[in-house]
């Protein structure tokens, strides 16, 4: 009897601690680079680039923090070399030094990159690719204004459920591809299965609605905001917050999704993927590339020869080192919460 009541408390007690979300890492301020290690290899995505080490990063200017007005925790900022003429522009991308399982991420951006030739992303990968998975975050071509967010996966992993046409009730994006193994034979190489934002998304917190930009220029107008990444064992579900819509749990550090009423702008859920099979030992990447296997792919697509009157990406990025001025990541901060007791 005795035992039997004290299991109960112990069982309790768990349930209240595993049901809030605690930090477990904060990348902000001046230390901001410290949780991340520079990625210096060719890049695998055969973009216009050159990924510098931290040593040459920083007296480069390609990273560093920049003051507020308001005196809050200075900016993270990841530029690119808006000064040379070069075939391999100098950028850099940012590997966790921790990898997670299971997570809440929310990644406050003041500011992306953008524009023609640009190819920025904010993404989590496994090691022995694609066996333990990948989850786009934030990622966006040539200056197109809305994001796209990506699982890309080892075979037999779909988004399957009440979706019709890319449509569902559960995320305001469109399906675009369902299937996340990168090997899937009825989607392009490597396509995944991925979900578009609306340009303009909308949503509504208590009687207000509120027109957003998910990506690009106009995301960048509107001082960015949060985007926020769940990921359970049901799957990963990604939502964006602008700037003056953050929820008050998300402002005073205690993020509790269960209160959130907006829509997601994308859920990979269903019962076409057992999720904790495809997606083990993620780290957090952060990056700037130009051209390669997508933005130089879709340069004549995305209007970008049109709008520059230059045939291909890698000469436009190789010859205008002033378009990239704008090129650049500002974060306010990056936090990984856990509900759970083990977390590596
Ligand atoms: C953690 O949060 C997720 C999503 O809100 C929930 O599905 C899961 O049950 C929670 N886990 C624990 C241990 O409370
Ligand atoms: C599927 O979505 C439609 C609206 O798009 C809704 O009416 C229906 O109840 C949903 N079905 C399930 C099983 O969720
Ligand atoms: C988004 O909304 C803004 C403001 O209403 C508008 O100027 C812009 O054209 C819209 N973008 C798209 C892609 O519809
Ligand atoms: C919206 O709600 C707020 C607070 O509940 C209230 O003050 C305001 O008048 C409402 N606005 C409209 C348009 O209903």
């Amino acid at each position: 009897m005795s035992f039997i009541k004290f299991s109960i408390a112990a069982l309790a007690a768990t349930t209240t601690v595993g049901n809030a979300y605690q930090l477990v890492d904060k990348f902000s301020g001046p230390t901001f680079f410290d949780g991340f290690d520079f990625f210096e290899d060719a890049d695998p995505t055969h973009g216009s680039v050159a990924y510098a080490s931290r040593l040459t990063a920083a007296p480069s200017k390609l990273i560093g923090v920049v003051l507020n007005a308001d005196n809050s925790t200075p900016s993270a900022y990841l530029g690119v070399d808006a000064t040379t003429i070069t075939s391999k522009r100098p950028s850099v991308r940012l590997t966790s030094k921790k990898s997670y399982n299971h997570a809440l991420v929310l990644a406050d951006i003041k500011h992306m990159p953008s524009g023609c030739g640009v190819w920025p992303a904010i993404w989590m990968t496994g090691p022995d690719w694609p066996s333990n998975g990948e989850i786009d975050i934030v990622e966006q071509v040539n200056g197109n204004p809305y994001n796209i967010a990506t699982l890309h996966t080892s075979a037999n992993c779909a988004i399957t459920g009440n979706i019709s046409s890319g449509h569902s009730p559960l995320f305001s994006g469109t399906l675009e591809t369902p299937d996340c193994d990168v090997n899937s034979p009825s989607q392009s190489k490597n396509a995944g299965c991925g979900i578009r934002a609306p340009a303009n998304d909308t949503f509504t917190i208590g009687n207000e609605s509120c027109i957003h930009s998910t990506a690009g220029s106009a995301f960048n107008a509107q001082l960015g905001g949060i985007y926020a990444t769940l990921w359970t064992s049901a799957g990963v579900s990604i939502y964006f917050f602008p700037r003056d819509y953050i929820p008050s749990d998300i402002s005073s550090g205690n993020p509790d999704p269960s209160s959130w009423t907006s829509k997601p702008q994308a859920v990979f859920s269903g019962n076409g993927c057992n999720f904790d099979a495809h997606l083990k030992d993620l780290q957090l990447v952060i990056n700037t590339d130009f051209c390669g296997d997508w933005a130089g792919t879709t340069w004549e697509a995305d209007g970008c020869a049109a709008s520059t009157g230059v045939a291909t990406c890698a000469e436009y990025v190789a010859d205008n080192p002033k378009a990239f001025e704008t090129a650049y990541w500002l974060f306010n901060s990056i936090s990984v919460f856990s509900n759970e007791t083990a977390t590596d």
